[in-house]
């Protein structure tokens, strides 16, 4: 029998309570990583290497874990994530991760391959909540300068290049679940390839040819800020750095891409020290995802220097077990852990977090 939802007392028990109801395809798309899913299990492994260093004595009567992202003052240090494809998990769609979003004053990043419209997700935002846009960007640049500036147009508050994916990733659990019904507003339109699992089948419109001269273009096209999602080494930050454009994701895709990438978090610890050495800490937001799933990962990342950090899918599998409801008790969930975390490492607010408060020696990178 399905867990009543009060029985949920982390994200990991809405991953078990998914897997036992939810249809096979769907759960084979959302739970899948590429090849032998190495990397998917690193990155919340990754997490496991690190240790705290908590401070004593200090007044944590008080916590306040709100932040600033991109400009937009946010309850807690996480975005939710662009996963494509929400109608596969709950028939409603993307529209009950908006609704969930705003009741905790997240943002919610919208992807390119929803199941429902652009529109009818910007609609579902209410007052002034904040959106984000997940990018593919497509082979057919009209039609990408199409979605960027309808979306700028429609009060998106950034832009999210997907920058990893110039091929989709194998994932063999979805590619064994032959998908059929794509429930989603694609692009592709016809011509899909229902033969390898739900990614492959979408997917067919993205350039495999972009470069970083189009980033030139983007800024040309768009006045919204630019963030490139799926850094995975230093040298690149710095070149986007260079490139003027406000943040990056250093993410391997949730692990659905290059099994091998190294988890954000690792990634993360490379990066932030050789940005200081150049003083370029603050000329750029860094963000984090993968494999996230307690405020103490959270906490983590913002002590090695990420702005915040994206989580996927745990909150997809809340909403296919639960609907809404379950998105929003994992977000609480998550807010609670974020108390108890901040006051036990010592740090009243996200600004007091820093370097000093983790041991990082247990990354491979030493
Ligand atoms: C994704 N992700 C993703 N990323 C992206 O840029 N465009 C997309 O369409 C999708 N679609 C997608 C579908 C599903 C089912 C998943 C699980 C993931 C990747 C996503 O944005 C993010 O990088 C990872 O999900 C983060 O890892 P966790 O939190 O899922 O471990």
């Amino acid at each position: 029998r399905m867990p009543i939802l009060e029985q949920c007392y982390n994200l990991m028990d809405f991953e078990a309570v998914a897997r036992g109801v939810m249809k096979k395809t769907a759960w084979a798309y959302y739970s899948s990583g590429a090849d032998d899913e190495i990397t998917m299990r690193e990155n919340h492994s990754a997490f496991h290497k690190i240790w705290f260093r908590p401070r004593i004595l200090v007044d944590v009567e008080k916590i306040d874990f709100t932040t600033s992202m991109l400009g937009t003052k946010v309850d807690i240090p996480f975005y939710v994530t662009a996963t494509a494809l929400g109608k596969l998990g709950h028939h409603e769609g993307e529209v009950v991760l908006t609704r969930s979003a705003k009741k905790h004053n997240v943002v919610q990043m919208i992807p390119t391959l929803a199941s429902c419209s652009f529109d009818e997700i910007m609609d579902a935002a209410e007052g002034d909540q904040v959106q984000w846009m997940q990018l593919y960007v497509n082979k057919d640049r009209e039609i990408t300068k199409k979605i960027v500036q309808h979306a700028e147009k429609r009060g998106c508050k950034g832009l999210f290049i997907t920058v990893d994916a110039p091929q989709l990733g194998r994932r063999e659990k979805d590619m064994r679940s032959k998908f059929t019904d794509t429930g989603s507003n694609v692009q592709a339109g016809s011509q899909t390839d229902n033969s390898q699992g739900a990614a492959r089948a979408i997917s067919s419109f993205i350039d495999p040819a972009l470069s970083w001269k189009d980033i030139l273009w983007f800024q040309s096209i768009t006045k919204m800020p630019i963030i490139l999602k799926g850094v995975q080494r230093v040298e690149d930050v710095i070149r986007a750095i260079e490139s003027g454009v406000q943040g990056v994701v250093l993410s391997n895709h949730g692990g659905r891409q290059l099994d091998f990438a190294r988890s954000g978090i690792e990634v993360l610890a490379e990066v932030m020290p050789v940005l200081r050495e150049r003083g370029w800490e603050d000329r750029i937001e860094i963000y984090v995802d993968g494999g996230v799933r307690r405020a103490t990962d959270i906490i983590k990342a913002l002590c090695l220097g990420a702005k915040g950090v994206g989580i996927g899918r745990p909150f997809l599998y809340a909403m296919s077990a639960y609907g809404q409801p379950g998105v929003d008790r994992a977000i609480q969930l998550l807010k609670d852990e974020m108390e108890m975390g901040m006051r036990l490492i010592g740090c009243s607010s996200v600004d007091q977090l820093n370097p000093t408060l983790v041991d990082t020696r247990g990354l491979s990178m030493h």
